[in-house]
């Protein structure tokens, strides 16, 4: 069989992570990683000399490899910053490579469907690395409903507590920032470091293997703890699809303490809940059946680059996550942004920030840890629940036409 080529460009932060999970997956005859692009070869000296060392082949700009490298690159990995994720994959795929891009897709639905007339005008396809799109649960969890076996699907609700330090918004320019050099990043809980679980929840109402749910309405509230940062770090989002699945999702990176992403799937027929770690699964019906699962060893991270190259190889005929089926997931974004409006800003009288034990400088929102819990439970938004003075009210949007997020109108 033939190996696929890919082509990874970055070598800092997720772009590494890309580079060993490459490195890993060469073993399986697949695919093989032939190129890197690196931008600033001084600094990264001693990755380049690596990589020369193994043969692959170093490019200093995107532009040189799109140029040059259609012998030995089919895909091309691009593990790069928010706002310039859509014009990368376009321009890769008008240049005649196929493209895995990282979530979120794209801050704009605009950019989403631009994407999308550039894959048929061109003939190559995106790839979008959600991994939980490609996992074994989530995968085996939208089969089980499929078949009808939850009934019908009243309501999933997801919540999440991450704390970001400083360090993680110093890690680049475009951390912790709604707008980056005059481009949309959006770069908040729910459009980034959680985006996958309310992909996940949009994923799991959609009405086959292929597709996401399409959505009705949205409402959300978009908060802000860290005196640093400009974006929001603390929100919540209420959504309807339009078959009247209710989609709740809370998550903050200023909680008390860390718990990683849960969700709960309620059908007429019995309820799923699913823990992030190891994808822990259990499936309780009505009937007194229940059903255990995780992930089976099965790193969905890896899964994300099989996938692809299964696609290019022709060994499979649909990417399991495309800009078409993550397209409501940033309708949700969009409207959860004509929603709230603002960022509002928590008083900062109920904001802690301190150098934590570990020596990073955190921030915390007093009693926000309770907070979600009741707002999840109850499925109500944060400025539903009655004892918070700084919520906001926001609107519902209709989103059934959505076709441009402008912040500006
Ligand atoms: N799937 C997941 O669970 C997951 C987890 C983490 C991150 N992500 C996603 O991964 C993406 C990257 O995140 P990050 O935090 O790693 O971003 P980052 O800190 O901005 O790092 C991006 C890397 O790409 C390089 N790069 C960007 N544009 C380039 C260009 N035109 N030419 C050459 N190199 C270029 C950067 O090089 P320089 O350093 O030279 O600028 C850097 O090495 C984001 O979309 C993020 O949401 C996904």
């Amino acid at each position: 069989m033939e190996e696929v080529g890919f082509a990874v460009v970055g070598v800092r932060n997720f772009a590494d992570s890309y580079l060993h999970n490459l490195e890993e997956l060469e073993a399986e005859g697949k695919m093989k990683l032939t190129a890197v692009v690196v931008k600033d070869q001084v600094k990264n000296a001693e990755k380049v000399r690596e990589l020369r060392h193994k043969g692959i082949a170093i490019y200093s700009s995107y532009e040189s490899l799109l140029k040059d490298a259609k012998n030995s690159v089919d895909i091309i990995g691009l593990p790069v910053s928010i706002p310039t994720h859509a014009e990368m994959a376009i321009e890769g795929m008008k240049a005649g490579y196929d493209i895995l891009m990282e979530k979120p897709p794209a801050p704009t639905v605009q950019q989403l469907d631009a994407i999308m007339k550039t894959e048929k005008e061109t003939g190559r396809f995106t790839s979008v690395g959600f991994q939980f799109i490609h996992s074994n649960t989530i995968r085996k969890i939208k089969q089980f409903i499929l078949e009808g076996k939850l009934g019908e699907i009243k309501e999933i609700a997801a919540k999440g507590f991450w704390p970001r330090f400083k360090s993680y918004y110093d890690r680049n320019d475009w951390a912790g920032k709604s707008i980056e050099m005059g481009k949309l990043v959006l770069d908040g809980p729910m459009h980034n470091a959680f985006a996958h679980y309310l992909n996940n929840m949009i994923f799991l109402a959609g009405n086959d293997m292929q597709s996401s749910a399409a959505l009705k309405r949205v409402r959300a509230e978009l908060y802000r703890a860290h005196s640093y940062i400009e974006s929001d770090d603390n929100s919540c989002l209420e959504a309807e699809t339009t078959t009247g699945t209710k989609i709740y999702f809370y998550v903050t990176h200023v909680p008390e303490k860390l718990r990683h992403p849960y969700m709960e799937i309620v059908g007429t027929e019995g309820k799923i809940e699913w823990h992030m770690e190891e994808e822990k699964t259990k499936i309780e019906l009505n009937n007194g059946q229940v059903i255990e699962m995780d992930n089976e060893g099965l790193n969905p991270h890896q899964e994300v680059f099989r996938i692809a190259a299964d696609k290019k190889l022709g060994l499979i005929e649909e990417l399991y996550c495309t800009p078409e089926n993550t397209r409501s997931f940033t309708v949700a974004i969009n409207g959860a942004y004509d929603s709230a409006k603002k960022i509002k800003a928590i008083p900062q009288d109920l904001v802690e920030e301190f150098t934590n034990d570990e020596g990073e400088y955190q921030t915390v929102l007093k009693e926000i840890d309770d907070l979600i819990d009741q707002a999840f439970a109850e499925r109500k938004l944060i400025s539903d629940l009655e004892q918070v003075d700084w919520a906001v009210k926001t609107e519902w949007i209709n989103v059934e036409n959505y076709t441009a997020f402008n912040p500006f109108k």
